[in-house]
């Protein structure tokens, strides 16, 4: 499984299935790809309809032919722009996409986008030999051990920019009541708002999980 950073909150997971999540990237100053770059993509997730998230989902979800996975009202909101295949789905629910197993999460957030509004939501992908719990634009919650017990994640998409999410102080909470083996950092600075060191993160969590730091256009392989 080859996980790639595409700046703030966006990855692309190669597996046996392409997945793409929250594809902010024609706005974003520093994102490692354009949306025409991607052409490999079988399925988008969107976390939640901000900016920032929702980005280029809708072009990009077009243009591969890709099933779009989100919350009810927003994966209805995609279909009204044309995306013809979609999967509405909600908190606690598992849908499965090619083989691929998704779990739609709660996050404590806030969601709108043009028309509408909704909730926030996370996602536990699980590729069969590997999962990945990105958790969208989120505080801490004590749930998260939860999602831990159920899901059991190897690889947690972390976001550590404060301000509009959790900052370093939480994610240090979120990774003990995690457990996971690998954590990515995200959802900081992208702009000056959201500065944040991830060595901070780093240095406090130790060698009992792994954290991965990339920068746009890097990866991991796991
Ligand atoms: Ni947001
Ligand atoms: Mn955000």
């Amino acid at each position: 499984m080859k996980i790639e950073f595409l700046g703030h909150s966006a990855f692309r997971i190669a597996a046996q299935k392409t997945v793409l999540i929250d594809p902010f990237l024609s706005n974003n100053p520093r994102s490692s790809v354009k949306p025409g770059d991607l052409t490999d993509i079988d399925m988008v997730l969107v976390t939640h309809g901000h900016g920032d998230h929702l980005g280029d989902a809708i072009e990009i979800a077009k243009n591969n032919d890709a099933v779009f996975v989100a919350m009810y009202e927003l994966a209805h909101y995609a279909a009204s722009k044309g995306v013809k295949q979609f999967e509405p789905m909600n908190i606690g629910g598992t849908i499965d996409v090619g083989g691929i197993k998704i779990t739609m999460t709660n996050a404590t957030h806030s969601s709108d986008f043009e028309g509408g509004a909704g909730h926030s939501a996370g996602f536990v992908v699980n590729f069969g030999d590997h999962s990945v719990y990105h958790t969208g634009d989120t505080g801490v919650f004590y749930d998260m051990k939860l999602i831990s017990e159920l899901y059991n994640p190897e690889v947690a998409l972390l976001p550590i920019g404060s301000r509009f999410t959790m900052g370093v102080k939480e994610a240090i909470k979120a990774v003990e009541l995690l457990d996971p083996q690998v954590v990515i950092p995200m959802h900081y600075s992208t702009y000056p708002a959201i500065e944040q060191d991830p060595q901070e993160l780093k240095r406090a969590v130790g060698d009992s999980t792994h954290v991965v730091i990339l920068a746009p256009g890097e990866s991991f392989t796991f």
